[in-house]
């Protein structure tokens, strides 16, 4: 049987067109599902959009456009910005299509028919930025107007009939559960907050809303809309055709591997999801990842703010792989990260022109002079090569395990010394100095063609479309891609011709004014 991975982005909200922050959490999910296929997973990637909810309803009003009509526009702006990005997502899913309506309202019989689920009245602070229920002292007053302490948005008072989940009843089960699996809730600083929320006591949380109607309806009460996060958290099942649970994609791929989500999204992630799918009797996701913040300037973008980076904008004038590489790299994957275009030049100067384009340079062009343009036939591997080329084999189980403990810091710091290992090699190993020994020349050539495949192969799931362009070195297509090969010496077809390949990176000039 294949081994499976589902992979899922939160779906955001198209209350304004995507930013940086989108774009992160998407390239990281990106860059996991493509590792693992890779790595022989059969991978079900899921993205999106959450169209319900005051906020949207308000968004819409402002511009004076039907709210599905605004919701159509700026979410297409979201699948566009999922090709931008060279993401390999199997789905793209949106809230307002009928295979969510059907599975969001069984998932709500199921929580009422079991009892968990009843009317009653709410009265209390509701963010529609966050779409999100705050208690008393969870409030902050600042210039006069009332704000949430956590995400600094502006709260306002609700009173009206609502369907209650019995959230407090499944306080013990989840604390339960996060003992029983530790990894559940990542990074374990995350997984502190959380277990100190669920202790300090849960109440039931409010789960429709009758005041507006921009929404999926209570099952036999028209006059509620269910509670936009219920709506949405469902979209992770919905895509794999809940509530049928005897289909191929949900047997094969439920329950998620991981959902890749920032902290700010943690509690509904962490706590209500596990709960409703305890209160189902579904099972629970593998594990809930909340990642830290891109940076604009030291503060969390936002539009309030005014400070929102466009990945559109950086694409543009850098291209993609360079942002890809960037932020997998320099936001230290668990943390907050600034980002900056002169941190972003220096990356493409240093890792991606000089460390790694300029490996494969040198190395082609060297042996298109001195090998007949092709893979060296007559060599032979002494101790200097099979201790650079056996490094690979010797850490792939190792990569392996950081990768499923997201573990991106690793990953990337294992690219980055090895491309300076690989060109310390080649410079060390001098092979145009060799011209007398063949033998010699033809094996230095070799091991670093070697070298550079393994490297490419690596570095796919990060640089994507660059990697594939290195490859090309050798003909190798992304079919051929296949992590499990990294650990062989003798991949590279001797005798084969290689191809000439245009410049991967170009320096950015920089001015030091
Ligand atoms: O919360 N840095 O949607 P949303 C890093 N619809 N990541 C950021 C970020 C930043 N500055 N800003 C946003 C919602 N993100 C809900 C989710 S899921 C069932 C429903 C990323 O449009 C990050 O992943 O506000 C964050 O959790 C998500 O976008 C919030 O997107
Ligand atoms: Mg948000």
């Amino acid at each position: 049987m294949t081994k499976t991975y589902y992979i899922t982005t939160p779906i955001y909200y198209p209350s304004a067109k995507p930013h940086m922050g989108h774009a992160y959490s998407s390239i990281i999910a990106d860059f996991f599902a493509r590792f693992k296929r890779i790595d022989g997973y059969e991978v079900y990637f899921l993205t999106g959009t959450d169209e319900h909810g005051l906020k949207i309803q308000r968004a819409a009003e402002k511009e004076g456009l039907d709210t599905l009509k605004f919701c159509d526009v700026i979410s297409k702006t979201f699948l566009d910005l999922s090709t931008k990005l060279n993401l390999t997502n199997t789905d793209f899913i949106r809230t307002t299509e009928k295979r969510h309506l059907n599975s969001v309202q069984n998932l709500w019989n199921e929580l009422k028919k079991n009892d968990d689920i009843y009317l009653s009245k709410y009265s209390g602070w509701y963010s529609v930025s966050d779409e999100a229920f705050y208690n008393e002292d969870e409030i902050e007053e600042l210039d006069g107007k009332k704000i949430s302490i956590s995400s600094k948005s502006l709260v306002e008072w609700v009173d009206e009939e609502s369907y209650f989940f019995r959230l407090s009843k499944w306080q013990q089960p989840l604390l339960d559960l996060y003992q029983k699996n530790p990894n559940f809730i990542s990074p374990e600083s995350r997984r502190n907050e959380v277990v100190s929320f669920v202790k300090s006591g849960l109440k039931d949380l409010s789960v429709s809303r009758r005041s507006f109607s921009w929404g999926i309806k209570v099952p036999n009460d028209n006059d509620h809309v269910i509670y936009v996060w219920l709506d949405a958290l469902t979209n992770y099942i919905s895509a794999l055709n809940y509530p049928d649970k005897n289909n191929d994609l949900f047997k094969k791929f439920w329950p998620a591997s991981v959902h890749i989500i920032g902290k700010d999204i943690l509690r509904f992630h962490a706590v209500y999801w596990p709960a409703f799918l305890l209160a189902a009797k579904i099972d629970i996701p593998k594990k809930v990842y909340g990642h830290g913040w891109i940076l604009s300037g030291d503060e969390k973008m936002s539009k309030s703010k005014g400070n929102i980076l466009d990945p559109l904008e950086i694409i543009e004038k850098y291209g993609l792989d360079p942002l890809r590489y960037y932020l997998i790299k320099e936001v230290s994957f668990g943390n907050d990260g600034n980002i900056s275009s002169e941190r972003l030049e220096d990356c493409i100067n240093s890792d991606l022109a000089n460390n790694f384009g300029n490996l494969c340079q040198r190395v082609t062009a060297f042996a298109i002079k001195n090998c007949d343009g092709k893979i060296p036939k007559n060599i032979e591997f002494i101790n200097d090569d099979l201790k650079i080329l056996n490094k690979y084999k010797d850490n792939i189980d190792k990569l392996r395990s950081e990768i499923d403990k997201q573990n991106i810091n690793f990953y990337i710091d294992y690219i980055v010394s090895s491309l300076f290992e690989a060109n310390k090699y080649f410079n060390d190993q001098e092979p145009w100095n060799k011209k007398k020994d063949l033998v010699r020349l033809n094996t230095i050539v070799y091991t670093t063609f070697e070298i550079v495949r393994k490297i490419c192969f690596l570095m796919y799931p990060i640089i994507p479309s660059t990697s594939l362009n290195a490859l090309k070195i050798f003909n190798i297509n992304e079919k051929d891609i296949d992590l499990s090969s990294i650990t062989k010496n003798d991949f590279l077809k001797k005798g084969d011709y290689i191809n000439k390949i245009d410049i991967l990176f170009k320096k950015i000039e920089k001015n030091n004014d």
